[in-house]
């Protein structure tokens, strides 16, 4: 798949604001500067469509992008941001869990954790939630160009055995500096848009 179109279509922090359920949809999830926002530019080629910035929590709705006329990437926002005070991380979990258990054309949400190491407390926890929602599946590794490609089959059992994945799920390493991963993801997506 070639991604030609995409559009911010949405931003919201209560059902009431999200877009149509009209079209599949496709969540990142990750912990807040993993690098959610860079690969979602990435994808569509397009530098400057999400916010992207080296202070974490950036990301604080949730942000609808049509992709293509065909489905929607949503970019959620970051967890584990310890600046957040006690309501503000209540406001997160409480938007978080109504977008997740209550959307139904949500196909999947790819969770991304960084390639250099062990998926942390919440990272676990997240993980758990979406393979109790039946939303788990694809994880992805961010920031791969800051290890060496013999580190990286390493890294990747260590991700794979700490989430507790499923042998028929997928992993796949991305660089949004190298530009490297997309097109593995891209495949992952249209396998899941043509199986809804
Ligand atoms: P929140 O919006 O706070 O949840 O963060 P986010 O997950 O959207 O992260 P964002 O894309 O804003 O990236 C955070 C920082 O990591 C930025 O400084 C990016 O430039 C950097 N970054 C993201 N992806 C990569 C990557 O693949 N490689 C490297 N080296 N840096 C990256
Ligand atoms: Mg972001």
């Amino acid at each position: 798949m070639k991604i030609t179109k995409s559009e911010l279509e949405a931003i919201a922090v209560k059902p009431k604001q999200y877009p149509s359920e009209e079209l599949p949809e496709i969540a990142f999830a990750g912990r807040s500067n993993v690098g959610k926002s860079s690969l979602l530019n990435n994808l569509t080629g397009r530098k400057k469509l999400a916010h992207v910035s080296g202070n974490p929590g950036k990301t604080r709705t949730i942000n609808f992008y049509r992709i293509n006329d065909e489905f929607r990437i949503v970019d959620l926002p970051g967890y584990g941001y310890a600046k957040l005070s006690h309501s503000k991380t209540e406001d997160w979990a409480e938007m978080m869990e109504t977008y997740m258990s209550k959307r139904p054309n949500l196909l999947k949400v790819v969770q991304l954790v960084d390639i250099r190491h062990a998926p942390s407390k919440l990272d676990i926890q997240m993980y758990e939630y979406l393979q109790y929602y039946g939303l788990s599946g694809i994880v992805v590794a961010t920031k791969s160009d800051k290890i060496s490609t013999n580190q990286r089959q390493k890294c990747l059992k260590i991700i794979r055995d700490t989430l507790k994945m499923d042998k028929e799920d997928v992993i796949i390493p991305v660089s949004s500096l190298k530009k490297t991963g997309c097109d593995e993801l891209l495949e992952q997506i249209e396998i899941l848009l043509a199986s809804k």
